[in-house]
């Protein structure tokens, strides 16, 4: 009979080359089969006399309590090497991302829009509006436009084809006559909107956008237009010093009238706005003619006071850096992204404009 040391390690050899669930069962018959050698051995100690039987059988008893072990053991890390194989070849991947939400952003325009309605209507002014499409009254007749004046001219307004009367309004000063018209005095409103001229180049799109300003009262005089002018400036451009010059100039609609510039300067590639000497105009303005009074039915002899128009996109183009007005309405979403402003409740994934 063979040592017994000798088969166990036979034994282990062969279970050390169980590679896989296959032969690993072929190997456990082998071993425990009905006619596996340990079962063997057993059957064997009968023939053993009765002094060697006793030890024999306690050897074979604690070898096959080891050979036991070690198979389920082997069984165990098959089973777990099973597992990982898995894992590594079965993975889900479970790290999609969520849907994402575009945000869009707010147009500079929009921007400056409500911000200056904003600083306007802390001082009383409330918000008019009118239509882009006006009649030649209300562009023109009512705001003291004398007929040959050459604003007038096809060259640089466009009326809708067929029509003397109808065309896109030039500015946003027929919203006065249109305030005036339906109540009473006293005025303090602003009216921003769109408004078209016939005219294109860096500084001159075909349709921009104006804030118009009117205040009448039974006292209101040219210091008021100053006083109030000064105010949006400085919290507009959100500085303490500011630089303006009232120019004299002419409007049919305002007498005196005065275009205002304000001082800036260029300071490492960046505007200063309330310094230096250079000047960029920004708007019209002047104490309201007594003939438009009259045309909108409010007593000139008892109300007067002033009104002004101003250039938002300017205003966009300055506060912002933004040296192409036409960049404004080309519908570019990248310049958008980059010069557009997040509206207040920006979604917490959100990414930005891309598509
Ligand atoms: N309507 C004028 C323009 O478009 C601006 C202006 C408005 C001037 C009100 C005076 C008073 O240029």
């Amino acid at each position: 009979m063979k040592n017994l040391n000798q088969i166990e390690s036979e034994i282990l050899n062969k279970i050390e080359n169980a590679k896989n669930r296959n032969t690993y069962d072929i190997i456990k018959i082998e071993i425990f089969g009905k006619k596996g050698i340990i079962t063997e051995l057993f059957k064997k100690i009968g023939s053993l006399s009765q002094n060697e039987r006793k030890e024999y059988a306690s050897k074979l008893n604690s070898l096959k309590a080891k050979l036991t072990e070690i198979l389920e053991q082997k069984l165990i890390d098959f089973d777990q090497s099973e597992i990982n194989e898995k894992l590594k070849n079965e993975k889900i991947d479970i790290t999609l991302s969520g849907r994402t939400y575009f945000a869009g952003k707010i147009h500079p325009v929009s921007q400056v829009i409500d911000e200056a309605t904003s600083i306007f209507s802390e001082i009383g002014f409330s918000v008019e509006e009118g239509p882009d499409v006006e009649n030649e009254y209300y562009n023109f007749s009512a705001l003291n436009t004398p007929e040959d004046h050459p604003a007038k001219d096809m060259h640089d307004t466009f009326y809708l084809e067929h029509s003397k009367d109808l065309l896109l309004r030039t500015h946003t000063s027929p919203v006065q006559i249109r305030t005036m018209l339906k109540s009473k005095p006293p005025f303090k409103i602003i009216a921003p909107g769109r408004t078209y001229r016939h005219d294109s180049d860096q500084t001159h799109s075909p349709m921009f956008h104006q804030l118009e300003g009117l205040h009448i009262d039974k006292n209101v005089n040219m210091g008021h237009l100053k006083g109030c002018l000064y105010y949006f400036v400085k919290k507009f451009f959100e500085v303490e010093k500011v630089k303006i010059r009232f120019r004299p100039s002419h409007f049919p609609f305002t007498e005196p009238s005065a275009e205002v510039d304000i001082g800036y300067k260029i300071q490492d590639g960046k505007i200063k706005i309330g310094e230096g000497d250079k000047w960029l105009e920004i708007l019209g303005c002047g104490m309201v003619h007594p003939n438009v009074l009259k045309n909108a039915k409010v007593n000139s002899k008892q109300y007067q006071g002033y009104a002004f128009g101003v250039g938002i996109d300017r205003l966009a183009m300055l506060k912002y850096g933004i040296n192409d007005l036409r960049a404004f309405f080309e519908s570019d979403i990248r310049w958008l992204e980059f010069y557009g402003f997040d509206p207040l409740d920006v979604p917490t994934n959100y990414r930005g404009l891309s598509r």
